[in-house]
């Protein structure tokens, strides 16, 4: 354990294709017909940062409403959960602002709480440690970089203390449907009975709130999703001139998400020397880089029932644009 963080080997096997293999999504997602760019890959330091920027927009209302929810249901949500010699654990805590209220909420409560976040970036994980440390001198944290079910793992082996899953933010609606019904199994698996899950759904809504959220008028998003090109640029020894995409983003009824493009503008070549690979765009021809599934209250409770989990609650801000779902394995 090193400064209250442990680096584990990530568990290749439960989590496939979940896991990083940059170089060669790269090269598949650039030679399909319909090319694409897995949005796991835009989450470097520089993306990480940018999204900590998106969570700040006016337009993005998904933190707004998650906070919300969190400030007013705080005790609610200690009071079902906990009983003392609990485990907090956070998969992908990010700056860990929305933690801060479940942690204060379970703190004056109860003495016996340990935090583990759970992160893949070592400096993520680094950065909140040292933030947390100075506001709770006396948390006990176990922070660990690894893959979530490695984590999770290496949690259930350890004690029999009870775990308490958060999965903030509606990072679930970046998987598509069979993922999110995959991650959720293999989260189970790793979860002790009666360990219970918080997890935020964005929920489908106004076509315009929607994608407004994706389309912000300072350009951040876009600027965002541009990263990925950039992250190819440095990593794989790209060429790619990120002015001549452009960034698009709209629902997409049928799927139920929003979905997300970088767009060529003229026709033409890019080089990613380590592939290596050139790459040919047409003018208009779109890249793939994300999609953000919003979901139905019946879409939620149906993903528990397939996944395993029982429903103990779902929480809603008072507009009902997002909710957090209180699980048990
Ligand atoms: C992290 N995730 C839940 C965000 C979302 O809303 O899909 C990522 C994001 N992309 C553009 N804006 C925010």
């Amino acid at each position: 354990m090193k400064n209250g963080y442990m680096v584990l080997d990530p568990i290749e096997t439960i989590s496939g294709d979940l896991h990083n293999h940059f170089a060669d999504d790269v090269r598949r997602g650039l030679s399909a017909e319909s090319k694409s760019l897995p949005s796991k890959y835009i989450y470097d330091d520089a993306g990480s940062n940018l999204f900590c920027s998106i969570m700040d927009l006016p337009e993005y209302y998904l933190t707004d409403c998650e906070t919300e929810i969190l400030r007013n249901k705080a005790g609610y949500i200690s009071n079902a959960i906990g009983n003392g010699g609990l485990n907090l654990v956070e998969l992908g805590a990010g700056d860990g602002k929305k933690t801060k209220i479940i942690l204060d909420g379970l703190l004056k409560k109860y003495d016996d709480v340990t935090y583990v976040p759970i992160d893949i970036s070592e400096g993520a994980i680094h950065l909140l440690l040292a933030k947390l440390e100075s506001e709770y001198p006396l948390l006990k944290v176990k922070g660990l970089v690894t893959d979530y079910f490695a984590g999770l793992c290496w949690l259930s082996d350890l004690d029999l203390s009870r775990n308490v899953v958060l999965f903030l933010g509606s990072n679930i609606g970046n998987f598509t449907p069979e993922e999110q019904t995959m991650f959720l199994k293999s989260l189970h698996a790793s979860m002790n009975t009666g360990d219970y899950l918080l997890t935020g759904f964005d929920m489908v809504k106004d076509i315009d709130i929607l994608e407004r959220a994706y389309n912000d008028t300072e350009g951040i998003t876009a600027r965002f999703n541009m990263n990925i090109l950039e992250r190819i640029n440095r990593e794989l020894d790209g060429n790619f001139d990120t002015g001549l995409f452009s960034y698009k983003s709209y629902w997409h009824h049928g799927e139920g998400a929003i979905k997300s493009y970088l767009v060529s503008r003229i026709s033409q070549e890019v080089h990613i020397g380590a592939l290596p690979m050139t790459c040919t765009f047409e003018a208009g021809e779109a890249v793939h880089t994300e999609s953000s599934y919003k979901f139905t209250e019946k879409q939620i409770l149906s993903l528990a029932e397939s996944t395993g989990f029982t429903v103990e609650n779902v929480l809603y801000d008072s507009r009902w644009y997002f909710a957090d779902c209180l699980w048990t394995a």
